[in-house]
C-alpha cells in the first residue's frame, strides 16, 4: 500500500490553492492570528568558544531556566560537517516516493525508527503539515542501518561523521548544566545513561503549503528528550512560546538551536524549564530542519536529583523509567 504522505497532499493541492479541512487548525492554533508581531525578544544565542567559563555558564543557566531554549555558535562543529548533513538529507527527501518507502516504518512496529508522516489525527483530529525519517545515529549498539537510506551513497559517512562531532557539544552542555545546578560535571550526564545516552536523528521535511496562514507543521509540544539540538534549513519557521505569545526564533547560519526536554526540567526539579514549541510552513519553499533528541536508555529511570530536594524543595515530578514517561506521554495519561 503506498503510504500518504503531505509531500503528496501538498503536490496535489498546490494548483488548487487550497488544503484539505483536517490540515485547517482552529482559531486557537493559527499561525496568522496566533503568531505575535512587534517588538520580539529572541532566545538568547550563546559563544560556545567564550574563555570565560563562568560567563557561558551563567549564560547556559539562564537561557534554560528563563527560556528553555537558546542557540548557539562557535560549537566547534566544522560548517562543512553541518551542510553536508543537510544535503544528503534534503537528496533522501526529494528521491521518487518508492525508493523513501524502502525505509517505511511499518505500522505494527514499536520502534519509532523510519520514514513516514504521521497522519494519524491529534489534537482536535487535526494534521500536521510534515513527514519525516527517524533513526539512532549513537552510540553504535543502538544504530540499524536498515534505517539509514543508502541513497544517496555519502548519506551514511555525512550522518557518522556529524554523530562524532556532536558528542562533544553535548558532553559541554550536559557539563556545564551540571555545574549550573552546583553538582559535579559528569552528574547530568551519568544520570541520563552516560554512555548509553541516545542520540535519535529525526529529519522534518515540511513541503511547501498553500495556506501557511492556517496550517502548523509541527503542534505545540516539548520535546521528551534531556536535550534536543536541531540544525534548521534557512526557512523561517520554528516559533517558541513565552509570556502568553509565540514568536519566531530568527534562523542564524550554522546555529544549533537547543531545546531543553522534559527529562532536564525532571531532574533538575524544575530549575530549567522544557521548552513549548511548534513550527509554521511556508507558501514556497521547503523547510527542513534535523533535531537530534538526546535521550535516556529506555530502562534508566529519571526524577529529580536527590541533591537537589529537601524539605523546603519537595520533589516536583515523580521518578519513572524513561519507557514508562514516553509511554505516558504518547497516550497523554498524566504523568
Ligand atoms: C520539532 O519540534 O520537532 C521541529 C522543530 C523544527 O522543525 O524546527
Ligand atoms: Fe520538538
Amino acid at each position: 500500500m503506498e503510504l500518504k504522505t503531505v509531500q503528496a497532499i501538498a503536490f496535489s493541492s498546490m494548483s488548487a490553492g487550497i488544503i484539505p479541512p483536517e490540515f485547517i487548525r482552529s482559531e486557537k492554533e493559527q499561525p496568522a492570528i496566533t503568531t505575535f508581531h512587534g517588538y520580539i525578544p529572541q532566545v538568547p544565542t550563546i559563544d560556545l568558544s567564550d574563555p570565560d567559563e563562568e560567563k557561558l555558564t551563567r549564560l547556559i543557566v539562564e537561557a534554560s531556566s528563563e527560556w528553555g531554549m537558546f542557540q548557539i555558535v562557535n560549537h566547534g562543529i566544522p560548517s562543512d560537517v553541518i551542510s553536508n548533513l543537510q544535503k544528503v538529507g534534503k537528496e533522501f527527501f526529494e528521491l521518487p516516493q518508492e525508493e523513501k518507502e524502502l525505509y517505511a516504518k511499518s505500522p505494527d512496529s514499536k520502534s519509532i525508527q523510519g520514514y513516514g508522516s504521521k497522519l494519524q489525527k491529534e489534537v482536535e483530529g487535526k494534521k500536521a503539515w510534515v513527514d519525516h525519517l527517524f533513526h539512532n545515529i549513537w552510540p553504535p549498539p543502538a544504530i540499524d542501518y536498515q534505517f539509514w537510506p543508502k541513497k544517496p551513497p555519502t548519506y551514511r559517512a555525512a550522518n557518522e561523521e556529524y554523530a562524532k562531532w556532536l558528542q562533544g557539544v553535548a558532553d559541554k552542555l550536559f557539563g556545564r548544566l551540571s555545574l549550573g545546578l552546583g553538582l559535579g560535571e559528569g552528574t547530568l550526564k551519568e544520570s541520563v545513561g552516560g554512555d548509553e545516552l541516545l542520540y535519535l536523528l529525526k529529519i522534518n521535511y515540511y513541503p511547501p503549503c498553500p495556506r501557511p496562514d492556517l496550517a502548523l507543521g509541527v503542534v505545540a509540544h516539548t520535546d521528551m528528550s534531556a536535550i534536543t539540538i536541531l540544525i534548521p534549513n534557512e526557512v523561517q519557521g520554528l516559533q517558541v512560546f513565552r509570556d502568553d505569545h509565540w514568536f519566531d526564533v530568527k534562523y542564524i547560519s550554522n546555529a544549533l538551536v537547543i531545546h531543553v526536554g522534559d527529562q532536564l526540567e525532571i531532574l533538575s526539579n524544575g530549575k530549567y524549564k522544557a521548552v513549548l514549541h511548534r513550527t509554521t510552513v511556508n507558501k514556497e519553499k521547503t523547510r527542513m530542519s534535523w533535531p537530534v533528541f538526546l535521550e535516556p536508555p529506555s530502562d534508566q529511570v529519571v526524577g529529580p536529583l536527590p541533591q537537589l530536594v529537601n524539605e523546603e524543595n519537595p520533589a516536583r515530578y515523580k521518578t519513572k523509567k524513561y519507557s514508562d514517561y514516553v509511554y505516558c506521554k504518547l497516550n497523554k495519561i498524566p504523568q
